[in-house]
């Protein structure tokens, strides 16, 4: 790395008025990430002695959210009150390194600027020197004046800018590579003579260049310096980087058949001749194998996908979907789903917490929670795993080669052994022997004792007794039906 030893000050304690939010600003996510993450990606391939986040009073919060993004070994600088972007660094430069000899400053809240055009600072022969863009419109930015000789001279904010000052369309990106030592005298001399009462970094640019340090411009891409101030430069932002990551996947062998419906997070892995259909959301930690055909509308979050597999309007949420497998349409994955190789969960069919053995198939219409299936079972439509009984969840395990004949409610725990079956309708509450048929409704009625969960549901002498559809308390689960374990 040229130019001896560099830390990073990240400006991220303004209050971010602008987003009247009750979050951070620089927490606000964008593209599969908060603001910050993003800078904090791009700061993190180059070679910095330490990075130093300067947060308002907030900080644990932003210390959390960003370790909870991986983004760790960083040194925060608490600015409370929020003075200005002046005391901001003045405030980072305590918490950077004894020995640091110049920082890169950039703000949180610049999530499009890129590792190489950071890179491209640090590798000029200047020591100083800050990122500029020539915009159409630079409403919003400080606008860089520069002095005869076409250096640097000073920066004069949106605000306080007059008469030609105003037609200048050279903005400032906020993002400055600065010697320690000058950058600290000049921030002593930076007041709050200003419309907005705060202390400028901007203006310790024109201290310093008054004190005669050269400050090198380097132009760069307009669309890379664009700052998020409120909710619609977020979207903004958010459009391009999206489209940035389609492309790069794009180049590396992914077909993105609709770049512009097609959000993939940058913490999402793909392998070349992945197929991507439109309005699909690909999310956290998901991984897709090689040949697989995601989407049209689909969800995946942190989910694994195999070679081959497709997975067609589903949502999918922590599970394993094996190579060859084939999910949808319209099936919901909930955490814990492994799909082993060839498998099948199709239309209308909800799993949690389950196996499904390789070339296992639910084919249609049904619920399969806390449930471990072999391999070759064939899983009638209507059949629910009734795996809540109103106070905890309850194992189903089906072997090798079952079939469970449409509509078989199985009462959790419940064991179906290798090669068996159960008949349509059927209500398993016992065991099943391997290689035994199991047929009818043991179901009979117990008045007065309907649905106990709620004290408000027994009309005279009903309720809601073996409503398998029940949802358990906040989970989502499906009940076991009240008594229909002990009915037997
Ligand atoms: C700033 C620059 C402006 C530049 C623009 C580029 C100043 C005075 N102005 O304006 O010249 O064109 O960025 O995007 O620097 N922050 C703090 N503490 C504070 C105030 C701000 O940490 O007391 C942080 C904010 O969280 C933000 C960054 O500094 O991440 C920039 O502050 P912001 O208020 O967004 O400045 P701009 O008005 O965009
Ligand atoms: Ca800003």
């Amino acid at each position: 790395m040229p130019g001896g030893n560099i830390s990073a000050v990240v400006l991220a304690a303004g209050e971010g008025k602008r987003f009247r939010s009750r979050l951070p600003k620089v927490l606000h996510e964008v593209a599969g990430r908060p603001l910050l993450g993003h800078v904090l990606a791009a700061l993190s391939s180059l070679d910095l002695e330490a990075t130093v986040v300067v947060a308002s009073r907030r900080v644990e919060e932003v210390a959390a959210a960003m370790q909870a993004r991986g983004f760790d070994g960083l040194t925060y600088a608490v600015q409370d009150p929020p003075r200005g972007t002046a005391d901001a660094v003045r405030v980072g430069l305590a918490g950077v390194p004894a020995g640091t000899e110049r920082v890169l400053v950039v703000s949180g809240d610049c999530p499009l600027l890129q590792s190489s055009t950071l890179l491209s600072l640090l590798e000029l022969p200047q020591r100083n020197a800050l990122l500029t863009a020539v915009v159409d419109d630079p409403s919003g930015y400080g606008r860089v004046l520069r002095d005869e000789r076409g250096t640097v001279a000073r920066i004069v904010e949106d605000g306080d800018a007059r008469g030609a000052e105003r037609e200048v369309r050279e903005i400032n990106a906020g993002v400055y590579l600065l010697e320690v030592d000058p950058l600290a005298a000049a921030l002593e001399r930076v007041g709050d003579a200003n419309v907005q009462g705060e202390l400028y970094l901007t203006d310790a640019i024109g201290e310093l260049a008054a004190m005669g340090v050269d400050i090198a411009a380097v132009r760069a891409d307009p669309e890379e310096v664009a700052g998020v101030n409120d909710r619609v430069q977020l979207a903004a932002a958010g459009a391009i980087l999206r489209r940035r990551t389609c492309t790069r996947w794009m180049e590396r062998g992914v077909t993105i058949v609709d770049p512009a419906t097609t959000h993939i997070d940058p913490t999402v892995t793909l392998e070349p001749d992945v197929t991507v259909l439109p309005f699909t959301f690909l999310e956290g930690a998901t991984t897709v194998g090689s040949g697989a055909v995601i989407g049209p509308q689909v969800r995946l979050v942190d989910t694994t996908v195999g070679a081959a597999a497709s997975v067609t309007f589903a949502v999918a949420v922590s599970s394993d979907i094996g190579p060859e497998a084939s999910v949808g349409p319209f099936a919901s994955l909930r955490a814990g789903t492994v799909l082993a190789r060839g498998a099948r969960l199709g239309t209308f069919v909800e799993s949690k917490a389950t196996t499904l053995g390789e070339g296992s198939k639910a084919n249609h219409l049904a619920y399969l929670g806390d449930a471990t299936v072999g391999r070759g079972v064939n899983i009638g439509a209507g059949t629910i795993t009734c795996n809540w009984d109103g106070r905890s969840k309850h194992p189903t395990v089906i072997e090798d080669r079952v079939y469970v004949g449409s509509d078989t409610m199985l009462v959790a725990p419940v064991h179906l052994g290798e090669g068996a079956a159960t008949g349509a309708g059927s209500v398993v509450v016992r065991d099943v022997p391997p290689g035994s048929l199991a047929v009818g409704v043991p179901a009979r009625m117990l008045p007065g004792r309907g649905n106990r969960m709620d004290p408000q549901a027994h009309p005279a002498g009903g309720g809601a007794m073996g409503d398998t559809e029940k949802e358990g308390p906040g989970d989502g689960d499906v009940s076991r039906g009240g008594d229909a374990q002990t009915a037997e």
